[in-house]
């Protein structure tokens, strides 16, 4: 029995384990900090987009919708809709297109009733989000 696992072999393990740990922690929190820049699409970045971003808030979309993964899973991820759509235009058309007492028969997109300046940003902002690299995610267009 002289190989006994003892109580210090436990604790240096425990001890040895956390600061392993800790320090991939933080190595790992430093390198995506300094990825941030790079990944994030800030030359897109203007008052526009900015405006979008309120509407988006004021309007709370993200109660049905995801952004990047974020959200609510009841209407289709957001992210990646300028993909999908191909324009700033198609996305205002779709928004504007929702009935005003909604689709018969199921739940869909409320009637947002927004001026021209407020499509605008908002889909210019859902522009902008489209432009940030997210590595490939959401892996498909459909999101
Ligand atoms: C009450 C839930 C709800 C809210 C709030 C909501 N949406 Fe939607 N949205 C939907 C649903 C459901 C769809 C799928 C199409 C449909 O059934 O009408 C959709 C579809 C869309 C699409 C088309 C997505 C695609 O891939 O075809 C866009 C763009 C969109 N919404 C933008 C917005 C914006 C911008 C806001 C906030 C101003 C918003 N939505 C708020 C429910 C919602």
């Amino acid at each position: 029995m002289a190989q006994a696992f003892t109580k210090a072999m436990a604790r240096n393990i425990f001890y040895g384990g956390t600061l392993f740990f800790f320090l991939a922690f933080l190595a790992l929190t430093y390198q995506t900090h300094q990825a941030w820049p790079e990944r994030d699409n800030h030359e897109a970045l203007n008052d526009t987009v900015a405006l979008g971003k309120k509407v988006w808030e004021d309007h709370d979309c993200i109660g049905c919708h995801t952004l990047l993964g974020e959200g609510a899973y009841f209407a289709p991820e957001l992210g990646n809709v300028y993909k999908r759509y191909g324009s700033v235009d198609a996305i205002k058309g779709f928004i504007m297109s929702r009935p005003k007492d909604g689709v018969p028969g199921r739940r869909s997109m409320p009637q947002f009733n927004l001026s021209d300046e407020e499509l605008t940003a908002v889909a210019e902002f859902l522009k902008y989000v489209s432009g940030i690299n997210t590595a490939n995610w959401p892996p498909n267009v459909k999101g």
